[in-house]
């Protein structure tokens, strides 16, 4: 691997960006300064005119997931690829054990595949069911294999649903061990039953799949999952808030003083909802992802919260299926596999949409897209930070740089995008990953196996706060 001097550019980091060259050798960022000289051999990278910044993270993707039947149709090597060619150089995807599988082996299981990833990538392991395996799984995963965020699906019943026992005592598991947890906010109960009215009524396509989970559904579960981790004093980390119900209740929640985060898919930031009601079923049903995509003034209230600090990172929920795959649900809307991609669009529409518009300075926009996953999910500051000592994952951004979204021209295995012919300005000229050029002005390097498995360590300063915090409110019996 040769040293890389990335020169001329403004480095943007999450505080501040200044004038700056970078030198990366060994596969991490060596000095980061003016007039650096090149090193003999090195591969000199003009970014004059552009930004440097850390490498994207995406906190939430689904590579390679066998779900609703089928499995996605980008894997982890194609996936991280596309990933690379959109400047993300991170992915942390999530382990779903089955029915009443132990989390550990599952957790092999997505190692192994995980195997071909182009680039680096962390697990979140799903509590899908609770019983003293789990507990201990728990304690082995965080311990030992790097694991440090459990994620609970609120809804999908029948499925991969976690109850409420589950929550309790996984929320109470995460917080002995210094693990984040993480839900995915919707009232299970609610959508099954309103699925089956739907059905009921006749609606079968899928304009039922948004009917059937309206936001109060989503609200009524972050409600829930915040008030059960507040009583539990654990911090709780909400992926794909999708409407102003749900962010209301974490706004609450942080001017309470409670620990809550909460994530937002670059999807439901610029798409809406009219696509349900598409006459051509292809469409309708690839755009069916959960929660849904929502009316247009719930973009508004995510962007909002983007700014406010109440949402602090950026995902996509990148899980790709086909045309084929989704047609299983023809006729019955509940059977079409949920997901969308976006792995590859995620910074270039956040850049486009967030700071072109004046919404995001570049440097939050560095901090939603990687510095505040890294911090949350302790990677920082290996990740999410160009500095000396860092990884050498970056990603060089042209903010003039134009170019129209389109299923035709993406790397992502899918094939079908819900940014289609969405021009955007503000792209990626370069990317760095793991010390190499990966990505070169269209030209995509990514190499099959040189992604790295991210081991997290458990506890960070608001684990700890909280641990404190704790003691401090212990309850005491009284003496008689
Ligand atoms: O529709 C979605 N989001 N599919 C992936 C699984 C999930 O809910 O995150
Ligand atoms: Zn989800
Ligand atoms: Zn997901
Ligand atoms: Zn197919």
């Amino acid at each position: 691997m040769s040293a890389i001097l990335i020169r001329g550019g403004t480095v943007v980091n999450g505080d501040r960006s200044v004038r700056a060259d970078v030198l990366c050798d060994g596969g991490v960022v060596r000095a980061v300064g003016e007039g650096l000289t090149a090193p003999a051999g090195a591969e000199v990278v003009d970014a004059g005119g552009q930004l440097v910044m850390p490498g994207g993270i995406d906190p939430h993707t689904h590579m390679q997931l066998p779900f609703m039947g089928t499995v996605t149709m980008d894997d982890f090597f194609t996936g991280t690829a596309a990933g690379l060619a959109g400047g993300t150089t991170t992915i942390i995807d999530f382990v779903m054990p089955g029915a009443r599988q132990r989390p550990l082996e599952a957790y092999r299981t997505w190692r192994e595949w995980a195997e071909k990833s182009a680039a680096d990538y962390a697990f979140h392991v799903a509590i899908t069911w609770w019983g003293d395996a789990v507990h201990e799984d728990m304690g082995t995963l965080v311990r030992e294999e790097g694991v440090t965020s459990f994620k609970h699906f609120m809804a999908y019943k029948n499925a991969i649903m976690a109850d409420d026992e589950t929550l309790v005592r996984s929320f109470r598991r995460a917080l002995e061990l210094g693990a984040m947890p993480t839900v995915h906010a919707e009232n299970g109960e609610l959508v099954f039953l309103l699925q089956q009215e739907m059905l009921v009524r006749e609606i079968s396509g899928p304009e039922g799949h948004p009917l059937s989970r309206p936001p109060a559904v989503e609200g009524e579960a972050t409600n829930r999952a915040i008030a059960i981790a507040g009583v539990l004093n654990v911090p709780v980390y909400v992926v794909h808030v999708s409407c102003a119900e749900s962010l209301e209740a974490i706004a609450r929640a942080r001017a309470a003083g409670q620990r809550v985060y909460g994530e937002a898919l670059a999807g439901h930031l610029v798409v809406d909802d009219s696509a349900y009601r598409s006459p051509d079923f292809a469409t309708a049903a690839a755009h069916v992802m959960s929660p849904p995509f929502r009316p247009k003034e719930h973009q508004e209230a995510l962007w909002r919260g983007l700014q406010a600090g109440h949402l602090q990172t950026t995902a996509t929920d990148h899980c790709t299926f086909c045309a084929g795959q989704k047609a299983v649900g023809r006729g019955d809307f509940t059977k079409i596999p949920n997901g969308c991609g976006g792995v590859e669009e995620r910074m270039a529409v956040i850049w486009d949409a967030g700071v072109n518009t004046g919404r995001l300075t570049p440097n939050e926009f560095v901090r939603v897209t990687s510095t505040n996953a890294a911090q949350l999910f302790n990677l920082y500051p290996r990740k999410g930070l160009v500095a000396p000592g860092a990884d050498a994952d970056l990603v060089v951004w042209d903010p003039e740089g134009t170019k129209t979204l389109s299923v035709k021209t993406q790397f992502s295995k899918g094939d079908f995008n819900v940014f289609e012919g969405r021009t955007v300005r503000g792209v990626p000229t370069h990317t760095v990953s793991g010390g190499r050029v990966v990505f070169a002005r269209g030209d995509l390097r990514a190499e099959r196996g040189a992604g790295r498995y991210l081991k997290r360590p458990a506890f960070n300063a608001v684990t700890e706060a909280l641990g404190r915090a704790a003691s401090r409110r212990a309850p005491v019996a009284v003496k008689r």
